[in-house]
């Protein structure tokens, strides 16, 4: 049925006027506040029209009054309390989006706008949720990282041995000089194993928190002797010499012997199994104010940068060809990591290729008495 002329008319109207109050309202509040004072002001005007004293001058004056203060009223309030507020929630999403999480709660309880206020609370939640969601999905993929390494690592001493000694079983084990030769391959391959297991186990326990850090006055200087003598033979196999360069009184720090006597024979290890043959390993010891810099330099092939901050994590080799049959866990710099940071202190490292590695970390000096 075709509608009235009349009535089509109107349909279009309020079709154009919605089409034209969505636009503004997306585009901005001055249209929106004219448009809006200008149906007050035409209002009204026609209202006072019917009144019988109004002339032409008095109709013109409230049209022109009214579509001032309508507008000057609406416009603040949609651009201070409504706009302006709406922006700064998307500049908040924009934020969430781009994982900027610097909002804290005193900042948030000063404001009296209540939408303001909203969009701070729905920002210091939904921050705090996207963080939590962040942080469990970094530890589930350190996680499954984590657990594929350490299978794969075990695999690979078990694999060997286990191929040694099968094929000593089939047959081999009668040829004198093979049977000594696998067995002897075999023992190496589980050394290994038992290497890696003790490395996991210390650096677990140390995560549960079940190895304690027991902190008392050390003589650095004899520990650093008495790792040299227990890395004796090492050295001499690749014809290394190690110096010590420190003054010549004890060295005094506040450190747990046991574990940084690890630390100490981890790092002087590795400069021995990564220097060059005949190379040189220097500890240095230098003091400052309120500790003393401990540094263990050598003159080895050196790492490259890519490699630089990756050598502390867990299972990683530069050459891992090398060094997986070197007997070597990859995990030994990440508990010299970790126990310095029960030290709370830090490890840094420096490297240039071919010229040398040096890994320096502080302790806590200990005073006379402590
Ligand atoms: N002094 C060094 N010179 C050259 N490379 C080194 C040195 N110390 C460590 N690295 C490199 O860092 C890697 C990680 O060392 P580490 O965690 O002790 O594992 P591992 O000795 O069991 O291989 C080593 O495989 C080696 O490639
Ligand atoms: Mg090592």
């Amino acid at each position: 049925m075709m509608l009235p002329n009349w009535e089509q008319y109107f349909c279009n109207f309020v079709v154009t006027m919605k089409s034209i109050v969505l636009q503004t309202m997306i585009l901005n509040p001055k249209l929106l506040a004219f448009l809006l004072a200008i149906f007050i002001a035409i209002f009204t005007t026609t209202f006072l029209w019917f009144l019988p004293e109004t002339n032409a001058n008095i109709l013109f004056v409230s049209f022109v009054a009214s579509l001032a203060i309508a507008g000057l009223l609406i416009y603040f309030v949609l651009d201070y309390l409504v706009f302006q507020e709406i922006n700064k929630m998307y500049d908040s999403i924009n934020r969430l989006k781009m994982k900027d999480f610097g909002v804290t709660r005193k900042k948030l309880q000063k404001d009296n706008n209540p939408l303001r206020k909203l969009n701070n609370e729905l920002f210091v939640y939904v921050s705090k949720k996207e963080q939590e969601v962040t942080e469990l999905k970094r530890l589930e993929k350190y996680r499954r990282e984590f657990l594929a390494n350490v299978s794969h690592e075990l695999k690979t001493p078990i694999f060997a041995a286990q191929g040694f000694v099968h094929t000593l079983l089939d047959g081999a084990m009668d040829d004198e000089d093979v049977r000594e030769r696998f067995l002897q391959k075999a023992a190496k391959s589980l050394d290994g194993l038992d290497i890696l297991v003790k490395d996991l186990l210390t650096l677990s326990q140390m995560e549960t928190g079940d190895i304690k850090m027991n902190p008392e006055r050390i003589d650095i200087k004899q520990i650093t002797k008495e790792v040299f003598e227990q890395l004796e033979n090492k050295a001499l196999s690749k014809n290394v010499k190690m110096f010590v360069k420190a003054p010549q009184s004890a060295i005094f720090v506040r450190a747990d012997a046991q574990r940084i006597g690890q630390v100490m024979t981890n790092l002087v290890e590795n400069a021995i199994k990564y220097g060059h043959e005949n190379g040189t390993i220097w500890v240095v010891f230098e003091e400052d104010k309120k500790d003393f810099k401990i540094s263990i330099r050598d003159d080895g092939p050196g790492i490259a940068s890519e490699h630089l901050n990756r050598i502390f994590e867990r299972f990683y080799r530069v050459n891992k060809a090398r060094s997986r049959t070197g007997g070597s866990s990859g995990l030994g710099l990440a508990i010299v990591k970790h126990i310095l940071q029960a030290h709370r202190t830090k490890i840094s490292v420096v490297s240039k290729l071919e010229k040398g590695t040096t890994f320096s970390f502080k302790l806590e000096k200990s005073l006379n008495n402590e």
